[in-house]
């Protein structure tokens, strides 16, 4: 029986993630899109690491050579930064690799151009993992798109820094013991800069915007800022007032112009985003016809981000044998 070939970029919490679930479940998709998949080659970068990787498998750490794999249809992409991922990736396309990121610092200055690189080479380009995890925004952005205007989406994107602002609320704590217990709890890097000074949550926020808008307002003209600020005594009179202070990325049109801010604000109980609370991540989504709803659910994490990647691939198979029924 035939098979499609895949590659993982990158053998860390992501990659490992999408490892354990294309095993885990063989069969689903088996029954799914009619043929297995099957990993051929996995590209690290620290060649001295132990893993736990099945023998047959091709590990290396040129890039060149998984490119070189016979019959290679999808890469998935969980390495770090914007490069060596994004031209990793354009030299994939260029081959006719569908892709699948995970890597919202690349995707968040690089999907526009990989986007427009796949429709001309009729390669699909997914990044439903860059984006709030596992939680489904991008496909049902993509959805309700093709009728509905999007007015705004709120957002609380990183988890992190929800746990933190939640435990400084509900245990009386302060940021630096509430980020002690995030990192004990594997909530937190061991440098948790990208997380707490927001940066996290604002690549997201381009990503979100550029779908949802068409485009992202210009990155220094955003208000950008973390959560290391709030103190104590600050939350403790919010919560003394029944209000929360949230990491919220906010987008909005106003007067034709694209507005955006990723910040700690202060919100009201009757707010979509008050509830939720400890790593999960929600986006409320004000649409022309629809109206207003929210998502909620694990924003990152080894089996939530896997499961959105091979969501990913699920969909790109599937949209594949009901194009090729159609042509027969
Ligand atoms: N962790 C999450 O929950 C989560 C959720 C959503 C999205 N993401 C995104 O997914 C990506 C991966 O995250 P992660 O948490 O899995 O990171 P990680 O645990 O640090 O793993 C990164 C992996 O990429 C490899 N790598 C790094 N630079 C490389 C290079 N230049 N060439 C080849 N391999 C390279 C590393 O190789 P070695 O093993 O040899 O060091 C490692 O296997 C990131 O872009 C992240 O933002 C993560």
């Amino acid at each position: 029986m035939a098979k499609i070939k895949a590659a993982l970029l990158g053998y860390g919490t992501v990659g490992q993630g999408v490892y354990t679930a294309l095993k885990t479940h063989r069969q689903r998709l088996k029954g799914l899109l009619g043929e297995e998949v099957e990993i051929v080659g996995v590209l690290i970068k620290d060649p001295h690491k132990r893993r736990d990787i099945d023998s047959n498998i091709f590990i290396t750490t040129e890039f060149k050579d998984i490119l070189k794999i016979p019959g290679l249809q999808v890469i998935f992409e969980a390495i770090v930064g914007e490069e060596p991922g994004y031209t990793y990736l354009r030299r994939a396309i260029e081959k006719g690799i569908q892709v699948i990121t995970a890597n919202k610092v690349m995707f968040a200055r690089y999907g526009k151009e990989l986007l427009q690189k796949g429709k001309e080479y009729d390669v699909s380009v997914r990044y439903e993992a860059t984006t709030a995890g596992g939680v489904p925004i991008i496909r049902t952005l993509k959805q309700i798109l093709q009728v509905n205007k999007i007015e705004r989406i709120q957002g609380i994107l990183n988890g992190t820094s929800n746990f933190i602002l939640t435990e400084m609320r509900n245990n009386e704590i302060s940021f630096d013991e509430a980020l002690k217990l995030a990192q004990r709890n594997g909530y937190a890097e061991e440098n948790p800069t990208s997380d707490i000074s927001g940066k996290d949550a604002f690549c997201k926020t381009m990503i979100l915007s550029e779908l949802a808008f068409g485009k992202q307002p210009i990155w220094s003209e955003v208000e950008l800022q973390g959560i290391t600020a709030i103190t104590s005594e600050q939350v403790k009179q919010a919560s003394q007032r029944n209000l929360k202070y949230k990491h919220i990325a906010d987008i909005y049109q106003e007067n034709g112009d694209l507005k955006a801010s990723v910040k700690p604000i202060l919100i009201e109980e009757s707010h979509p985003l008050y509830s939720v609370d400890g790593v999960d991540n929600a986006i409320t989504v004000e649409a022309s016809l629809l109206g207003r709803f929210t998502l909620i659910g694990p924003g990152a994490g080894k089996l939530p981000t896997a499961s959105a990647m091979v969501e990913d691939l699920a969909d790109i198979y599937t949209v594949k044998n009901r194009q090729l029924q159609l042509s027969i």
